[in-house]
């Protein structure tokens, strides 16, 4: 069969298993590339670096990159836990279940230790058994644990209650102008606000109880390594997005990851040295950020102008500064934070000379000067290959004979 991508309002309905794989190689390769320059720059061997890191939304987009650069880049033992559907007789897995065996295979061509759980809830106490059964078998401490879950339901794993996310404004109606980047028409988003409940419900799936009880778990049974980093990935962007976001449902889940670090540290830096940060990246394109109201037209805007600047970065250059310039710096040194204690690798997109720009852009972009002003290609070409496809190198004409 030949697949040709599904996309209907910004979401794509399918995947492309080689170009999922290939995607994965290529990346894998510039991590690669990354660790020679790291030991070419580290001559004394002096900079600190994860050795066993748990990494809960493997697959794709933050989780994913995390991930590679961890095993590629600094040669870590790695455990994937993510959410993917596998392959029908007719119908193509997701992007992530590709892409976390084309990992293994990777893993085990470069004698790293992986292990991918592509079917476990990452919510259920069942994944943390598994985390923990890992580290015993293997007998290793985590000392990153990395949380970057995108998700629109949670099962409570005590109660069973199912709880679904909402992405809304909260105390007034929002409405602003989104784009359908693959028609390039423009239309009015309109949301009415969130009720208490569905912003109670957000905060449940997307805030910070669940990665609490992973790092209550593993500390439980000793297996966090003394002085071990964990990190839960946030946003914040521009304040005409905050009605949407930062002010919205998800905002109010983004502060609860933010109380939920202080309330790990209090808990367990004294105890073993644990580190907890929310860490503030850079609006990329993944399969999660390409379904909020004008996300993709300020992103589409934002890659052009950090292009022109040569300061533009995907998923993978912003988790190879994140690890280099943040996180594993040199032994003794602290890892730099803002004053509410993020870290923030946000820091090129949210330069006030880029954020002047792209608002200037925004306030006359439309139909006739789309193209001068956005970089639309580019968002649909990283949304494509966040699915497998539009991927260099992967003939799209070649019959493809296994959905495995
Ligand atoms: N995309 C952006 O522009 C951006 C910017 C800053 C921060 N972030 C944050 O980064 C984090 C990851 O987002 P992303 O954009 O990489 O998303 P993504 O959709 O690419 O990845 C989400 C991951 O979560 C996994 N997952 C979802 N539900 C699960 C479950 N029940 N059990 C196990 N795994 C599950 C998926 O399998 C996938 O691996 C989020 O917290 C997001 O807010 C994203």
């Amino acid at each position: 069969m030949i697949i040709k991508p599904m996309i209907r309002n910004n979401i794509c309905l399918n995947a492309h298993p080689e170009g999922c794989r290939e995607e994965v190689r290529l990346q894998a390769a510039r991590a690669k590339t990354f660790r020679k320059r790291l030991a070419s720059s580290d001559i004394n061997g002096s900079a600190p670096k994860p050795n066993n890191a748990l990494i809960i939304g493997c697959s794709t987009g933050y989780g994913l990159a995390s991930r590679l650069v961890a095993a590629f880049g600094y040669g870590a033992k790695t455990i994937g836990f993510s959410y993917e559907k596998e392959p029908s007789a007719t119908k193509p897995a997701t992007p992530g279940w590709y892409a976390n065996k084309e990992f293994d295979r990777l893993a085990t061509e470069n004698n790293l230790f992986a292990a991918s759980f592509s079917q476990i809830d990452a919510f259920s106490h069942a994944a943390k058994q598994k985390a923990i059964e890992i580290a015993l078998e293997n007998n290793f401490k985590y000392d990153l644990v990395i949380y970057s879950l995108a998700s629109s339901v949670r099962v409570d794993p005590d109660t069973g209650v199912l709880y679904r996310s909402v992405i809304k404004p909260i105390g007034r109606q929002y409405a602003g102008r989104t784009i359908d980047v693959f028609t390039e028409k423009f239309s009015e988003a309109t949301i009415q606000p969130a009720t208490e409940e569905e912003i109670a419900n957000t905060v449940k799936v997307m805030g910070g109880e669940d990665w609490k009880l992973w790092i209550d778990a593993l500390q439980n049974e000793g297996l966090l390594a003394p002085e071990a980093i964990t990190l839960a990935y946030s946003y914040i962007g521009p304040p005409f997005s905050w009605p949407i976001y930062r002010d919205g449902t998800i905002g109010q889940a983004k502060l609860h990851l933010e109380k939920t670090a202080n309330l790990l540290e209090k808990d367990y830096g004294k105890e073993n040295g644990l580190r907890a940060f929310v860490s503030i990246n850079k609006a990329v394109v993944t399969r999660a950020s390409a379904v909020i109201p004008i996300i993709p037209l300020y992103i589409s805007t934002l890659f052009k102008v950090m292009k022109e600047r040569n300061i533009h970065e995907d998923c993978l250059d912003q988790m190879m500064r994140l690890f280099s310039e943040r996180l594993y710096q040199k032994i003794g040194i602290a890892i730099p934070t803002d004053d509410e204690g993020r870290i923030r690798i946000d820091d090129l997109e949210m330069g006030p000379s880029v954020q002047n720009e792209v608002s200037s852009r925004l306030a006359r972009i439309d139909e006739s000067n789309l193209h001068e002003l956005a970089d639309l290609a580019g968002f649909r070409s990283d949304f494509l290959r966040a699915h497998g496809f539009d991927v260099p190198g992967v003939d799209y004409e070649r019959e493809i004979l296994s959905l495995e």
